[in-house]
């Protein structure tokens, strides 16, 4: 069972992901105009906490996920009147076919061992005047988390992580400070990039 198999059950308890994923929601429809025509990709959905506040302003958000639990607690928030359709995939290994007009994450890009290659599959991934909004830790000394299996940075330092962006081929690349998550021992920025293909 994976790292976040286990987290799955008590994921929607935490306040601060619950918090979080809002300030995320709320930054994200600040920066970009959502419509209802959108598809919308939620990389590294978890249970849905950014997926399901976007999908209010879209036509469909499909959250893509390699955690089959969380997953699970996902469905079990799925109604008639509001949907995120599961993909349990590595969309690195295996794309997807479909071709969206945008992709959002909260807090999933430090789980990505090669970034280079995770921003070059989603730019394919994408439409022609579509967006991408990831927000995740600014660079920290590796006590965010108590447990480090699965996690490959440390957060990101700005300016190597908008080369990477610029370098796949999106355009108008903004990196900002939306948030801080303060714990005991000190307090941690989150940022919100954004940028167009
Ligand atoms: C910190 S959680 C964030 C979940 C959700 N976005 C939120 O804000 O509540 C990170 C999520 O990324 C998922 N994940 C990790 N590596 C992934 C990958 N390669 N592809 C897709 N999802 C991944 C984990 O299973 C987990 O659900």
């Amino acid at each position: 069972m994976s790292h976040f198999d286990n987290r799955a059950q008590n994921w929607d308890k935490g306040n601060t992901q619950v918090a979080g994923a809002k300030v995320i929601a709320d930054a994200i429809r600040e920066k970009i105009l959502l419509n209802d025509t959108m598809e919308i990709i939620d990389f590294g959905t978890g249970t849905g906490l950014l997926g399901f506040d976007i999908a209010t302003s879209v036509k469909q958000i499909h959250g893509v996920d390699t955690s089959s639990k969380m997953l699970e607690k996902l469905e079990e928030k799925n109604s008639e009147a509001l949907t995120i359709i599961p993909y349990k995939q590595d969309i690195i290994k295996e794309p997807l076919e479909q071709k969206f007009d945008g992709l959002v994450s909260s807090m999933t890009l430090h789980h990505i061992e090669n970034l280079k290659e995770f921003f070059q599959t989603i730019y394919t991934t994408l439409k022609e005047k579509s967006f991408i909004a990831i927000a995740d830790l600014e660079r920290e000394d590796g006590s965010f988390h108590s447990d480090n299996a699965g996690v490959f940075h440390y957060g990101f330092e700005k300016e190597s992580l908008i080369q990477i962006v610029k370098d796949t081929g999106f355009q108008n690349v903004s990196f900002e400070n939306i948030n801080t998550i303060k714990k005991p021992h000190r307090d941690f920025g989150v940022f919100l990039l954004t940028a167009t293909k």
